[in-house]
Parts: C-alpha cells; structure tokens; sequence
C-alpha cells in the first residue's frame, strides 16, 4: 500500500512537471511567434520584399519617410560587379578572361588603409576609445582611413579639416560619393583615377554592405512606429526619420592636430601598455611589416623601440608625436606616403599608450 501511494505521488510529480514544461514550451514560441509575425507580415515598406522588415534597407526605410534617394543610390546590385569591386578593394585589380587588370595603385590597396568590416558596436558613435576596444574584441586592424561598412549610407565625406586643408581637391568628394572613391584611387592610393567599370563595380560592392535595419539598434517604440508609417503624417515622418538617424553616422568628423607640444607630452606615462602593443601591431605594422609598403622595416624587436625612443622628445619625422599627427607627404619619384591619423582616428591618450609600449619593447 505505502509502494503503491508513492507511485502514485511520483505520477502525479511527472504529470505536474510535464504539464509544466509543455506550457513554458507553448508559451516561449508564442511570444516567438508574435514577434516574428511582427515583421513578416510587414509589408507597407517594400512590397517587393517578402523577407522579415528588419532585411529592409536604410535607404529604402528612408526614403519612405521622405528622403530622396542618395545621388549613388543603387537600385540593387549585381553579385558579379559586387566580387569585381571586392577584387579591386583588397587586390587593387581583378582578373577578367584570366588577364589581370591594370593596378589602381603600384603602392597601395584600399585595404592598407580601410577596414571592411564593422568598426563600432555601436553605430552612432565615432570615438577612439570604442573604436579600439571594438577592434581588440574583434582582432581587426585599427587603421587611419574610415572602414568601407556602411559608408554607401553616408552623405558627407573628407569632412571638417580635411576640407579646410585640401580645399578644392576634396571639395567634389564632400557629398558626392563616387567623387571620393575618385579622390582615394587617385590621391590616398597614389594611383590613378578608376575606368568607369572598376567605379561601378567598387560601388557595387559597396551597396551589397549597406546598412540594413537590422543593423540599426532600434529599440521595440521606433520599431513599432516603422511598421506602422502608413498611419504617420509627414511631420511624424520626420520625427521618426531624425530618431532613425541618431542610430549611425551619416559622415565621420576629420580633426586634425598639431604635434604634440614637448612641454606637455607624457612620455607613456600612466598610457596602457596592452593598448599601445595593439596600436603598434593592429596599426603601425600592418604597413611597415616587412617593409611592405614603405622602406622602414618596423617589428615588435628592441632595434625599432630604440628608433622611436631616440626621438621621443624631438619634432622629427621620426617622433611619434610627430608622424602621427602629419604623415608624410608622396614626392615626385617616392609616392609612397603615410597618411596622419586625425584625433578621431588616434587620440593623444592612445599615442601615449603607445609611447609606453615602445618603452617597454626598448627596456626588453
Ligand atoms: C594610404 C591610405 C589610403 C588608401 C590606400 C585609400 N584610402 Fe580612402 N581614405 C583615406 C583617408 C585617410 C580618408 C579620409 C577620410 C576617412 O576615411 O575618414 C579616406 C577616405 C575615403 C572615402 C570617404 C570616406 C568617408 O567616410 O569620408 C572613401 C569612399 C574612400 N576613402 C575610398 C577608398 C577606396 C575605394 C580606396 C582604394 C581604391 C581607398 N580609399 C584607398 C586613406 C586611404
Ligand atoms: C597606411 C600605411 C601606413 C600606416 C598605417 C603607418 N605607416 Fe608609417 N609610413 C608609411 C609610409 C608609406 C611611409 C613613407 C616612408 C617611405 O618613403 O617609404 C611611412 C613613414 C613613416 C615614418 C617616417 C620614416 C622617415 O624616414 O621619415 C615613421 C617614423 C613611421 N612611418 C611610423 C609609423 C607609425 C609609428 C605608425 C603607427 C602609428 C605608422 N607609421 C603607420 C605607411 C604607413
């Protein structure tokens, strides 16, 4: 009998924990369901698009909130220009009936100074300090140049001091962005400027890394606002298009700074030593590795840390202080040059951590 009524406890255990479990399972996949409904009904946007809402493009959300399209804008793009201008942007030329095309540039490809990929984990934000700790995370290099994801949805570019530098040699590129690729193939690269199928084809691959809605970090208000925006006046259109915008940067600003002055520099003092290394081999070195696109050989060895060292306290081109923020210039017979890292790209505290890790590496 005591057997009996502890089979039947251990039933009535089983059934009550399995009725459980079969209502957390019913109601975990219809919370799923709701929110996949969600988007997969949503329609109103882009009819054409049978995929979930958040596949929908920025520029495409956009301009149903009233913006014309980008004067690149791209109606889609062609898989085989995509993987020409991909071709172009890491190879610097392609190979079309197994002949390898003319390179754009006989020093440089776009890649030396442009990340492809997703610099922020937060799009919205431009500052070095997330920007080199998303590169940690992610092992990427950490480079002068703004990265290639994204830039199809910028409308402004070479902004602030290098407008005010350059004047009219960038004055064409600031919103147009066929102008800048120009500009870059051209200049940035020490090249040429591109035939109009490399230009195409580099667009191509550009619109293939639009930004999507998914992309954005859109919280469920703005969401929900998108889905319903055939109900929106224009002036709730245009609220919604502002608040959409907040979420990535349409252009990223360009500061340039003057060398460091030798009175106030700190000598790595209180710099982060892990950050520096990383600086030194995500940045430095991917270009004077083994002398690849310059004739000064650098290493993580105690012979480039004393170079460096040696000119810590001067103005030299072989300061830290001073290369960074200046570069050098291409010359007739050397068109080899380093670009300058603006503030945005390199902050002072960074070119401390920097100094530090060069200290270190030096004291070996
Ligand atoms: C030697 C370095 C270097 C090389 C090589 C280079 N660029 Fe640039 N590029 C820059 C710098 C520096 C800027 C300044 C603005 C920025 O990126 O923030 C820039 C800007 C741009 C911009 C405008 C980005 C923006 O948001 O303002 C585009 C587009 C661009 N480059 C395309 C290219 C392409 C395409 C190639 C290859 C054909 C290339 N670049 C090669 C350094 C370079
Ligand atoms: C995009 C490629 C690139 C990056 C990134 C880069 N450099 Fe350069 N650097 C060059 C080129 C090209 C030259 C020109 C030297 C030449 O004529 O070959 C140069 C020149 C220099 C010189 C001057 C050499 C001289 O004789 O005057 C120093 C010093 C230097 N780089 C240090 C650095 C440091 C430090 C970093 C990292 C913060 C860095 N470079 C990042 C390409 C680069």
């Amino acid at each position: 009998m005591s057997q009996n009524c502890h089979k039947i406890k251990l039933n009535k255990f089983f059934f009550i924990s399995f009725f459980c479990l079969l209502a957390t399972f019913f109601f975990l996949s219809s919370g799923r369901n709701i929110k996949i409904n969600q988007f997969t009904n949503y329609k109103l946007i882009d009819d054409s698009l049978s995929i979930r809402m958040e596949n929908i493009s920025l520029e495409n959300l956009l301009v149903q909130l009233g913006d014309s399209n980008y004067p690149h804008s791209l109606k889609k793009y062609d898989k085989e220009k995509y993987n020409i201008g991909k071709d172009l942007i890491n190879n610097g030329r392609t190979i079309i009936k197994g002949k390898k095309t003319k390179r754009i540039s006989t020093f440089f490809v776009c890649i030396d100074c442009h990340n492809i990929g997703r610099e922020f984990s937060l799009l919205e934000s431009e500052s070095s300090l997330d920007r080199l700790n998303f590169a940690k995370n992610n092992f990427i290099p950490y480079l002068p140049g703004s990265t290639f994801y994204g830039v199809y949805n910028r409308t402004s570019f070479y902004n602030d001091d290098y407008v005010k530098k350059y004047g009219d040699l960038v004055n064409k590129a600031s919103n147009n962005l066929n102008e800048a690729i120009q500009v870059c193939a051209k200049y940035c690269s020490s090249g040429r400027y591109l035939e109009a199928w490399e230009l195409e084809a580099i667009m191509h691959y550009f619109k293939g890394n639009e930004l999507k809605i998914s992309d954005l970090d859109l919280n469920d208000e703005i969401l929900l606002d998108i889905k319903n925006i055939a109900n929106l006046d224009s002036n709730q259109k245009n609220h919604l298009k502002n608040k959409v915008n907040s979420f990535y940067r349409q252009f990223y600003s360009a500061t340039f700074l003057p060398a460091m002055d030798i009175n106030i520099r700190k000598y790595g003092e209180g710099g982060n030593v892990q950050n520096g290394k990383y600086i030194y081999n995500k940045s430095c070195l991917h270009c004077h590795a083994n002398s690849r696109v310059t004739y000064l050989n650098l290493g993580n060895d105690k012979l480039s840390a004393k170079m460096f060292e040696k000119n810590l306290t001067n103005y030299s081109d072989k300061s830290l202080y001073q290369i960074i923020r200046y570069g050098t210039y291409p010359k007739a017979g050397r068109k080899q040059y380093m670009p300058l890292y603006t503030k945005e790209k390199m902050s002072d505290d960074q070119i401390n951590d920097l100094v530090s890790y060069i200290k270190k590496l030096s004291n070996k």
